[in-house]
């Protein structure tokens, strides 16, 4: 089973991609019970005839037992400027969250979409005191899609032609996307591209959500494929490498701490966290995002002691 808390733009996005894609039976969780009754009535008629799944909407935490993935999008209000304004608003909410997963889950694989993703990755797991290998962020695939879109349309090209586009670190100002790594048609990109147009990509990748918000209010789709995915690879047992938010335990310097780094997943969450070889300056950069997530990380736990 699968649980989403949450039912607003994205929780009901992820659950249309899993009923129409027969996951598994869905429960969808909202403090308003009628929008999450509404979206399964909604979401029930794009299951495909041949399949047994069933969804529900409810309010009721109790539905959520057993689930084998849990994805969290729940939000208490609207971030304008960055993702980390409504932090404090938001751990106390992941925190009544976290207890209730521990108390009816607390064996599921938890997907955190609530931002600022890489601190609440951070504050449910040590709230409810979850393995780190259950607890993920999901953010910096999404990162990566923009990345690698915004990569090709600066070659004027499609984004199949685009190899190896990750971005890594804090799912906010200071994400870093690797552009060392990147290939355009078997090319390194840094070789095609001067400064200006590096700086300039790098900026568009962090402000891609504001973008999102400015023409059409907020952001779903994209977040929602790329959260199916790993939903998926859990469901299915399918390996997956993808990058994503996981606490850190010495990887590239970092300890205690939770950012986008590559990783291998399957239905047992996260089974490798990949040290991929990125440049000093690269280095120096994720370093740097990640104090930042520390930081915001300290200011969160002190809040929530208070
Ligand atoms: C975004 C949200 C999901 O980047 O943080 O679109």
């Amino acid at each position: 089973m699968i649980s989403i808390i949450g039912s607003g733009k994205v929780g009901s996005a992820v659950g249309f991609l899993c009923g129409s894609f027969s996951l598994d039976n869905i429960v969808l969780i909202n403090r308003y019970e009628k929008k999450a009754i509404g979206e399964a009535l909604d979401i029930s008629n794009a299951i495909p005839e041949s399949s047994s799944i069933s969804i529900t909407g409810t309010s009721d935490y109790s539905k959520i037992k057993d689930s084998k993935v849990v994805v969290v999008t729940a939000s208490s209000g609207v971030h304008l400027q960055s993702r980390t304004e409504i932090m404090y608003d938001q751990a106390k909410m992941i925190q009544k969250i976290a207890s209730n997963i521990a108390k009816y889950a607390p064996d599921a694989k938890i997907l955190m979409i609530t931002n600022p993703v890489d601190v609440l990755v951070y504050v449910i797991q040590k709230e409810a005191s979850f393995s780190s290998k259950n607890v993920i962020g999901v953010a910096s695939n999404l990162d990566s899609s923009r990345f690698r879109y915004l990569l090709a349309q600066e070659f004027g090209t499609n984004q199949s032609k685009i190899q190896d586009a990750i971005v890594m670190g804090e799912h906010d100002d200071t994400m870093v996307p690797i552009f060392s790594r990147v290939k355009y048609d078997g090319k390194p990109v840094t070789d095609l591209l001067d400064d200006a147009q590096i700086s300039k990509i790098t900026l568009d990748v962090r402000n891609y959500w504001k973008y999102l918000r400015d023409y059409k209010g907020h952001s779903a789709f994209g977040i929602a494929k790329n959260t199916f995915d790993i939903i998926n690879s859990i469901i299915k047992d399918e390996t997956l490498d993808v990058p994503a938010s996981v606490l850190l335990d010495g990887q590239y310097g970092l300890s205690d701490v939770c950012v986008g780094v590559p990783l291998t997943i399957n239905k047992n969450g996260v089974v490798k966290i990949h040290q991929i070889e990125i440049t000093q300056n690269e280095k120096e950069s994720l370093s740097k995002s990640a104090d930042t997530v520390k930081n915001n990380i300290a200011k969160v736990l002190e809040f929530l002691k208070n």
